[in-house]
């Protein structure tokens, strides 16, 4: 039986998409890795996709002169993988409408923090955590949630809360909640590929 394709979009060392991969791998996702795209051409993320054997391409803005043909390049890319699901695994760029328009509610995201709260722009990686901290927050976690042309915006798919030690700084608090993104997200994609597999997706 066919299985639901992801398109994986991501800027960095990609421990969400080896997660992912992981999860594929040990039978616990029922979804495949079609590509991995990345706008960085040296993120471990691509040098991870190449040992593994998945299609893998650098693709950034910067190599275009209109933003819509960077908007196409990504646009063909997925199509060409027959992408069912966009993940953006830390991807660092905002996604345009036309991706978002041929996507409709097939885009999603993962944040180190429970949203609404800790979301937004400037809230990425250690921002979030230190924000966190500062407030005195005693539980944050981790959203999957729906890619809309607002940052960590759009409608939340799942939650998974961590508790914030006494103790915590950035480092052991990032290390809490980023384990807690490996157990999530392929879960998160399950309801995707549970929905493909019925043909209701
Ligand atoms: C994660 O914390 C994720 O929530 C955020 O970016 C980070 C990416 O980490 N969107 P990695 O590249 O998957 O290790």
């Amino acid at each position: 039986m066919s299985k639901l394709i992801l398109g994986i979009l991501a800027s960095g060392n990609g421990s969400n998409c080896r997660a992912i991969h992981k999860a594929i791998t040990d039978g616990l996702c029922k979804a495949q890795i079609g590509v991995i795209i990345s706008n960085h051409a040296e993120a471990g993320v691509l040098q991870f996709a190449r040992e593994n054997g998945i299609p893998a391409f650098h693709i950034a803005s910067e190599q275009f002169s209109e933003i819509s043909e960077f908007h196409a390049a990504i646009k063909n890319c997925l199509s060409q993988h027959q992408v069912h699901l966009v993940v953006l695994a830390g991807y660092m760029k905002k996604i345009g409408k036309p991706i978002l328009d041929i996507y409709p509610n097939r885009i999603i995201n993962i944040h180190p923090a429970l949203l609404p709260a800790f979301g937004g722009k400037g809230m990425y990686g250690h921002h979030v955590h230190q924000a966190v901290l500062e407030y005195g927050a005693k539980i944050t976690g981790v959203t999957v949630h729906f890619v809309d042309p607002e940052y960590d915006h759009g409608k939340i798919i799942l939650q998974k809360a961590v508790e914030v030690m006494e103790d915590d700084n950035v480092e052991s608090l990032s290390a809490r909640v980023l384990k807690a993104e490996h157990e999530t997200y392929y879960k998160a994609i399950n309801l995707f590929a549970n929905e493909y597999a019925e043909n209701t997706f």
